[in-house]
């Protein structure tokens, strides 16, 4: 984003500072600060560019100083010359040229932030990066897939006397993953990013990842590094929210694991990978989920080929963002009322668990060409249809993909808990299979059951 350059002409200097202070604070603003509308007028004659003019309406005259009509001024001039620059004005001003914005004589600092964001026509989050401290914690998990540093990388050492900061990789200094675990290994965590270099950390974080992830692999890498990129990007849209630069990397590592799930026509190739536990839970489930639709999909009656590609598209987003909110492995295997009063939560961890379907899907509505229906089924995905907490009784009145997510979930779920690599896969799924049989008794859902059993042991 380029630097918003704000004018501000505030008679009473104690008061033109105060102000100044917050905008640069909060949207680290260049800020030009005048207490008379003379140089004012001046700098926009000669065509000094500026995002926003902020203005006291007017100042009266005392012996020292003449009257300032500073908003009627400024105003002439934005309309002499045609400016497109937005104009606030501070306290009681009228003007037949309507183009300015009033806020109260007695405002709060928070309505002039609000008024800024809203002339410029940007949001709060757009900042919120402003208010990181000093060193940003960053996961070292997250740089999985770098190769070089695009800012200087610091430790944290702990101290008695306070934590020191020491930096361990200098700007452009290349390294990888096995470096990575070695850190991992010796207990550290994160790595730390100065506040400045954190959008340049970001873009590079960015777009090496996604350089990396285009890298030619065999499946097993493959699955591992899509693995990684599937943690960052979840770990970073929760806490961000969704910005053009993540979009890119999800999108590329939706696509690789809708390809690599194609062009794998043996599903136990796939599922022996999937049983590594060195991956993350939530990645393990949620490619096995979509690995095991695509085998699910021809038996189901919902089209041809290329519409049953379509689904499985679908189906990878949904398995990668439904649980999005639930970091916590416990949490994430609870699915229903039972489970989730056994695991005894806390409050807080209650909440979480009963709003991440309803959460998830409010936050992929504002992902771009969503296809149709994907909010809904992530909000199904526990079969309430408003995405609250667990059903008391399961309903066939949600979406059809939804219940075939539900069972395959269990399913998928049941398949992880084999402890240890399965000797025989037909044996484990066998047993994955069992509990599912008695659970779902309405037709929606036991047809799924049906389908899946049938594909353990075809007919012959
Ligand atoms: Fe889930
Ligand atoms: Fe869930």
């Amino acid at each position: 984003m380029d630097t918003i350059k704000i004018l501000l002409i505030e008679p009473n200097e104690s008061i033109g500072e105060v102000i100044t202070k917050s905008l640069q604070r909060a949207f680290n603003a260049e800020v030009v600060f005048l207490k008379t509308s003379a140089e004012g007028v001046k700098r926009l004659k000669d065509r000094e560019s500026f995002s926003l003019i902020l203005v006291r309406n007017k100042n009266d005259e005392t012996p020292e100083i003449k009257e300032d009509p500073i908003a009627e001024h400024i105003l002439n001039i934005i309309y002499d010359q045609a400016l497109k620059i937005p104009l606030i004005v501070i306290g009681d001003f009228e003007h037949t040229y309507k183009k300015y914005t009033l806020v109260s004589e007695q405002f709060r600092i928070e309505e002039i932030n609000r008024l800024v964001l809203k002339s410029l026509g940007l949001k709060k989050e757009d900042f919120e990066h402003l208010k990181l401290p000093d060193y940003v914690p960053f996961s070292i998990k997250h740089f999985y897939l770098m190769t070089s540093s695009p800012c200087a990388i610091y430790i944290k050492l702990v101290k008695k006397t306070g934590d020191e900061f020491v930096k361990r990789l200098k700007n452009n200094e290349n390294f990888n993953k096995i470096d990575l675990k070695t850190y991992e290994e010796l207990g550290l965590q994160d790595f730390y990013i100065l506040r400045e270099e954190y959008e340049d950390f970001m873009n590079g974080l960015f777009l090496q990842t996604i350089d990396n992830l285009k890298l030619p692999r065999n499946l097993e890498e493959n699955m591992e590094v899509v693995g990684d990129s599937f943690v960052l990007g979840t770990n970073l849209m929760r806490s961000l929210g969704i910005n053009a630069n993540c979009i890119c990397m999800v999108d590329q590592t939706l696509l690789m694991m809708k390809n690599q799930i194609q062009k794998t026509d043996k599903l136990g190739a796939l599922l022996r990978k999937l049983l590594d536990d060195k991956m993350s839970y939530s990645y393990r489930r949620s490619y096995l989920i979509a690995a095991l639709s695509n085998t699910l999909f021809p038996k189901m009656g919902w089209g041809s080929g290329d519409q049953q590609s379509i689904l499985l598209e679908k189906i990878c987003m949904v398995a990668y963002f439904h649980d999005i909110y639930l970091e916590d492995e416990k949490l994430l295997k609870i699915s229903s009322l039972a489970e989730q009063k056994f695991a005894l939560l806390s409050p807080k961890e209650n909440d979480l668990v009963n709003n991440h379907a309803n959460r998830a899907a409010v936050l992929i509505q504002s992902y771009p060409k969503l296809p149709q229906g994907i909010d809904m089924i992530i909000k199904q995905h526990h079969g309430v249809s408003n995405g609250v907490g667990f059903p008391e009784v399961l309903t066939a009145g949600i979406s059809p993909l939804a219940i075939f997510f539900i069972v395959l979930e269990d399913f998928a779920t049941n398949i992880l808990a084999i402890s240890g690599p399965p000797e025989n896969l037909v044996n484990s799924m066998r047993e994955a299979l069992k509990p599912l049989k008695e659970k779902y008794q309405l037709p929606s859902y036991r047809k799924i059951v049906t389908e899946i059993e049938m594909m353990i042991a075809p007919k012959k």
